[in-house]
């Protein structure tokens, strides 16, 4: 079943003078129950725009969406009862404590106060449950955020920047409820704005820049798309990566710590190992890998520009 899907969705910000910003282009895409979506893009490319028109917050310029095959308004406001959803910053009242905070989520949704204490230990919450907001860390209150968005136990979990601003444990434990979620059968949609975290947590992935879709698909189709060599060999590596770049057949290069990674057209790695020897460097490391997203979006768009790095 298609769960959010859009159609020439479009969004222009309108100024006093000039032609204002056209946010989201043309946006073209489906999700289906089940996957964890990544919507992918960097900073200002219209990923908080796209989900606050889904959720009703914004009005769409041009184009259409539908929310569990939904579009009219009162199958939209159905829709959104489905929806558990975070939009930019995770926003409560500061002098509550977490637990209280959620006491008023559950009103608000009309669920049982039961549900609480289930959601807070799903978040690991449980032992900070009576801390107030704002003595909370921004690890806790992301996770805070997530917790709201289960109450109601929803069929479609939609998360902007879920791990924004955290550290590598804090982005590993966000990963983890996510991957628990995803378990449980539910479908999330989620931005992101890094390659990392989205290659690491979601089943399929749209890249966008400037609004516009570049790439939309599974992410195991993006990264088993070509193979990537991965070449070890005394001295620097730029002089390896250059003499790398110039095998037929290579694509984009790049150097990863002490190796050199290269995108083969197919297979070749003995003509690479002969092609490399020809010019007196003897490898001391050669290895077929799979793609990461970051060398599949390097090949799709030139430059990761504007992207996060997450560990
Ligand atoms: N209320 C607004 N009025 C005018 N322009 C806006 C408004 N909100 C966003 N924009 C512009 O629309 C574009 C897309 O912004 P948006 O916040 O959707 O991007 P984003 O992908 O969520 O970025 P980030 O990663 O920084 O959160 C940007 O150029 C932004 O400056
Ligand atoms: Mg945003």
């Amino acid at each position: 079943m298609t769960i959010i899907e859009t159609e020439g969705l479009s969004k222009r910000y309108t100024a006093l003078r000039g032609e204002g910003t056209l946010a989201v282009d043309q946006l073209s895409v489906q999700v289906e129950a089940g996957q964890v979506y990544g919507f992918l893009g960097p900073n200002g490319s219209g990923k908080t725009t796209t989900i606050g028109m889904l959720l009703g917050i914004i009005n769409p310029s041009g184009g259409a969406f539908r929310l569990f095959g939904g579009s009219s308004p009162a199958e939209l406001h159905a829709a959104r009862q489905r929806i558990g959803a975070t939009l930019e910053y995770p926003n409560f009242y500061p002098y509550l404590s977490c637990q209280d905070n959620l006491r008023i989520v559950a009103r608000v949704k009309g669920s049982a106060e039961t549900e609480i204490s289930e959601v807070l230990d799903t978040v690991g919450l449980a032992p900070r449950r009576k801390t107030k907001f704002k003595a909370c860390s921004l690890g806790m209150k992301q996770r805070l955020a997530l917790a709201a968005t289960m109450i109601g136990d929803p069929a479609l979990i939609i998360l902007d920047e879920p791990a924004n601003g955290l550290d590598p444990a804090g982005q590993r434990e966000i990963r983890g409820i996510i991957r628990e979620l995803a378990s449980r059968g539910k479908t999330i949609f989620l931005s992101s704005h890094m390659l990392h975290e989205v290659e690491r947590t979601c089943t399929h992935v749209a890249i966008i820049e400037t609004g516009r879709l570049v790439r939309e698909g599974s992410v195991d189709e993006l990264t088993s798309a070509r193979t990537v060599a991965a070449v070890g060999a005394d001295g620097e590596m730029e002089t390896l990566q250059r003499a790398v770049s110039e095998f037929e057949g290579a694509g984009h290069t790049r150097v990863d710590g002490n190796r050199v990674l290269v995108q083969l057209a197919d297979g070749g790695l003995s003509e690479l190992n002969r092609f490399l020897a020809g010019r007196g460097i003897y490898a001391s490391h050669l290895s077929l890998e799979r793609q990461s997203l970051e060398d599949a979006f390097m090949e799709i768009t030139g430059a990761p520009e504007g992207f996060g790095e997450v560990q």
